[in-house]
């Protein structure tokens, strides 16, 4: 019947083009195969036919359900001319790529640490860190690269707050940060970067140890953790909470200056940050795309997901969906956001996501009210983006503003 052949629909393979003429769209694919189907079948690199969703409902529900794993040995990537095949297992501290229940153990041990207090006492920092960071800018501009001035560097201090790295070693951290980054390191190099991070961080275990100072790693040489797991969680949260925050600084902020009448509300009125932040993570949903195993047979949306299968969600596509947000594709600061997944949903929910708020709160407002004149220095279409799979956004943002 028409029923059956509109539940079997051809597989189809990952959309990854973004939409033409909008650096913040999601492929168009994307909204055709979401108006279609929420949930139906895709094929991956290595032949496996598996799963996309990309409706709002049930990109949560998958997330929520703990019959899809997170296990990264399970997993296939859906990048098409990407790797082929099952992920190698996690690395010690990495906790995306774990199930319960020794994702719960370091979960429970970790969230315990990202205190109320902990999260004031970083809001006072990155208020410093911020107004550094915009003198600097000031002093060494007009036309600075936002993402080398400002994007980058001042969630890789947060990072540094959180974990206490010793201004001494501050230095070193940074520029590793920086090539974890860079456009023009190839994957060894970046590779390279986060080995040399986990190990200054591995360094930095018995000092805290011996001597605990006020900050999240101190915290943590208290529990039961070893040696080797507090090295592993340390690299894991800067790999997690870096190029995230940055990624949402640098694309906010060009989707603001190309949006003028958003950013002069937020000008206006600094009280709506909290809700423009709710709306940039929903409206550019920088980590658009997540994968999960199925680990027995699962039926939703009148679907039979078979165990084994690997089923991609487009968090992009579920943030952009218009049964939950009415008009998605605009961006408006003065919606309520509220309910989108751009950290994730369920039991590997973004941990870092207060401390990311904090940061984006403080910093887009504080941006746009010391350069009220802030636009680009290039024409939008040669900001380069980052099209890779992982986490979407711009290598460099070259902005210019008038000089009082
Ligand atoms: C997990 C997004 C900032 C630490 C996640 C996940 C998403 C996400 C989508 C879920 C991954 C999954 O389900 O497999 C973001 C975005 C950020 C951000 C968009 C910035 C705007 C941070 C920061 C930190 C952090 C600042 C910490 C310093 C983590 C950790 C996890 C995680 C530890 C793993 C949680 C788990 O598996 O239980 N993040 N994140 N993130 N994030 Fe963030």
């Amino acid at each position: 019947t028409a029923h059956q052949a509109a539940a079997q629909p051809e597989p189809v393979t990952l959309p990854l083009t973004r939409a033409a003429g909008c650096p913040f769209d999601p492929p168009a694919e994307l909204a055709e195969l979401r108006e279609q189907q929420p949930l139906r079948p895709m094929r991956y690199p290595d032949g496996h036919v598996g799963w996309l969703a990309t409706g709002h409902a049930v990109t949560r529900a998958i997330a929520a359900d703990p019959r899809f794993s997170s296990r990264y040995e399970l997993l296939r990537l859906p990048l098409p001319g990407g790797p082929s095949g099952p992920l190698p297992p996690a690395q010690i501290g990495d906790l995306t790529g774990i199930d319960a229940p020794e994702h719960t153990r370091y979960r429970r041990l970790l969230a315990g640490k990202f205190t109320v207090r902990r999260m004031r006492l970083l809001t006072e920092r990155v208020e410093q860190i911020t107004a550094d960071h915009l003198d600097a800018m000031e002093r060494q501009g007009p036309v600075v690269d936002l993402v080398q001035a400002f994007a980058h560097p001042v969630p890789a201090l947060m990072i540094c707050e959180l974990l206490g790295v010793p201004q001494s070693d501050r230095a070193g951290f940074q520029e590793h940060a920086a090539m974890l980054s860079s456009p023009d390191a190839g994957l060894e190099a970046q590779m390279a970067a986060l080995t040399a991070l986990t190990e200054c961080v591995g360094e930095l275990v018995p000092a805290k140890r011996a001597h605990p100072t006020d900050d999240l790693l101190s915290d943590l040489t208290t529990s039961e953790l070893t040696d080797e797991e507090l090295a592993g969680i340390g690299g894991f949260l800067l790999a997690a909470g870096l190029d995230t925050t940055a990624n949402m600084l640098g694309l906010g902020t060009f989707a603001l200056l190309s949006h003028p009448e958003q950013a002069a509300a937020l000008r206006a009125d600094p009280g709506l940050a909290d809700q423009a932040v709710e709306e940039l993570l929903r409206y550019l949903s920088i980590a658009h795309t997540g994968i999960r195993a199925a680990l027995e047979d699962v039926e939703l949306d009148g679907q039979l997901i078979k165990a084994g299968d690997t089923v991609t969600v487009s968090v992009s596509a579920a943030n952009r969906d218009p049964l939950k947000f009415p008009d998605p594709d605009t961006l408006d600061l003065q919606r309520k956001a509220t309910g989108h997944l751009a950290f994730g949903h369920g039991a590997h929910q973004c941990l870092g996501q207060q401390l990311a708020r904090v940061e984006m709160r403080v910093a887009f407002p504080a941006l746009f009210r010391r350069f009220p004149t802030l636009r680009l220095a290039v024409p939008p279409e040669d900001v380069p983006l980052r099209d890779a799979m992982n986490i979407h956004g711009v290598y460099q943002l070259p902005v210019t503003w008038d000089k009082e």
